[in-house]
C-alpha cells in the first residue's frame, strides 16, 4: 500500500502509523513511534487532528459529512519535499462519542507538480495573449496614422495640384471637366481613406470618447446592416480610462459583427451604464440566440471578448435563450482595481 495510514488519539498522540511511510518520507514506522515526533510531522498531525475534531459533532456525523482532504508539503529525512493529501475519519466508541481520528495520507507530489506546470504555462499563456492584443491595437493605431498623415496629406496636395490645373484650362474644355472629376475622385478617395483609418484604428484612442464612438460605430453598423440599432448612453462620459474605453470599443465591434452575422435579429440594444468603479456594456439582440447545440467550435470572437474584458480588469458575461437573442454583458473596472491573481507571473 503506497497511502500512509495512522491512527491518534484526541490529543494527537500517534497510537499507529503503516510502514508505507518509510516510503513516503523516509522516516521508519517505529523511529516515529518510539521518538518523540519530528516537528514537520508533528504539526502535520496536530493540524489533521484539529480539522477532523470540527467534525466529530454528532449532528455532522449524522448528516455523514466528513472533513474535507487537505493538503500540505512535509520535509522528509533527507530533506527533500514531499507534497501530501490527507483524508481524515473520526473513530467512535459503541456508545458514539469520538474517541480518535484516522488519517490516510496520499503522496501527490508528481500532481502537484503536473498543477504547477500548467500554473505556468497558463500564465505565460495570458502574457501572451496581452501582448498579442497590445500588438494588434499597435500595429492599427499605425497603419490609421498613416493613412491619415501620409496618405492624407498627399491627397490634399494632389486635390491643390487638380483643382489648380482645373482653374487654368478653360471652363467649357474636355479636359476641365476631366479635371473637375478627378478634384471629385481625389475627394472620394480621401473620405474611403478617413473611413478605413477610423474603423481600424477608432478615434476613441485618440480624442472622441467612449461614448460618441459607441453611437458612431452603432450608426454605422445600423446603415450596413439594416438591423435597427437602439442606443441608450450617457450623454456624456468622461473619464473612462483608455484602456477601457478600448477593450470596450472592442467587444462592442465583436458583439456587433456576431449579431449581423449569425443572429438574424431585426433589433440590437446597446447600453452603457456608468457608476463610480464599473462600467457596464450591455449588447442585446432579439434573433436566434446562441445554439447550444452545436458544440464549441474554434472560433476566437466570444474568447476574444472575453480575453479583453479580463485583460482590462473586467469580465463578460453571455447569456442566450432559444429565439429570444443573445445578451453580452461586460464590466469593466474604472477605478483601476483588478483581481491580481490574473496578471500573475510565476
Ligand atoms: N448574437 C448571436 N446570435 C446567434 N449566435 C451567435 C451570436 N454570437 C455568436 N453566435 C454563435 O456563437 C459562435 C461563436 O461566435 P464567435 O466566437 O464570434 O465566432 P465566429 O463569429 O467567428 O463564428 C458563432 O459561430 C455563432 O454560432
Ligand atoms: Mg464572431
Amino acid at each position: 500500500m503506497s497511502d500512509v495510514i495512522w491512527v491518534s488519539d484526541l490529543k494527537a498522540n500517534l497510537v499507529y502509523i503503516s510502514p508505507s511511510v518509510t516510503r513516503q518520507i523516509g522516516y521508519t514506522s517505529d523511529e516515529i513511534m518510539s521518538h518523540p515526533l519530528t516537528v514537520t510531522t508533528k504539526t502535520h498531525l496536530r493540524q489533521a487532528i484539529q480539522k477532523a475534531l470540527k467534525y466529530v459533532s454528532p449532528e455532522r456525523q449524522r448528516k455523514g459529512e466528513s472533513a474535507r482532504p487537505f493538503r500540505m508539503a512535509v520535509t522528509r529525512k533527507d530533506g527533500s519535499v514531499v507534497w501530501t493529501e490527507t483524508y481524515m475519519s473520526v473513530l467512535q466508541d459503541r456508545k458514539g462519542q469520538p474517541v480518535g481520528i484516522v488519517g490516510a495520507v496520499r503522496d501527490i507530489t508528481e500532481r502537484k507538480t503536473y498543477e504547477q506546470a500548467l500554473e505556468r504555462s497558463e500564465s505565460q499563456l495570458r502574457l501572451l495573449s496581452q501582448r498579442v492584443l497590445q500588438v494588434q491595437e499597435d500595429e492599427r493605431a499605425r497603419i490609421a496614422r498613416d493613412l491619415h498623415d501620409q496618405l492624407g496629406q498627399e491627397l490634399v496636395y494632389l486635390r491643390m495640384k487638380a483643382q489648380s490645373l482645373a482653374e487654368q484650362t478653360g471652363n467649357s474644355s474636355d479636359a476641365h471637366e476631366a479635371l473637375v472629376e478627378l478634384v471629385n475622385l481625389i475627394d472620394q478617395t480621401r473620405s474611403t481613406s478617413h473611413r478605413i483609418a477610423e474603423s481600424v484604428s477608432p478615434p476613441i484612442l485618440d480624442d472622441m470618447g467612449l461614448v460618441r464612438a459607441v453611437r458612431l460605430c452603432a450608426g454605422e453598423f445600423s446603415k450596413h446592416s439594416s438591423i435597427a440599432c437602439y442606443v441608450d448612453v450617457p450623454v456624456d462620459s468622461p473619464g473612462v480610462p483608455k484602456e477601457i474605453a478600448t477593450a470596450a470599443y472592442r467587444i462592442l465591434q465583436e458583439a456587433l459583427t456576431n449579431v449581423s452575422k449569425h443572429a438574424q435579429a431585426s433589433e440590437v440594444h446597446i447600453s452603457i451604464a456608468k457608476t463610480r468603479k464599473t462600467l457596464v456594456l450591455r449588447i442585446s439582440d432579439n434573433g436566434v440566440g446562441l445554439d447550444s447545440t452545436v458544440p464549441e467550435k474554434r472560433s476566437l470572437g466570444l474568447v476574444g471578448m472575453r480575453e479583453r474584458a479580463r485583460l482590462a480588469g473586467g469580465s463578460v458575461r453571455i447569456t442566450s435563450r432559444p429565439s429570444r437573442g443573445v445578451q453580452v454583458v461586460a464590466r469593466l473596472p474604472l477605478d483601476g482595481s483588478r483581481d491580481n491573481t490574473q496578471d500573475r507571473t510565476t
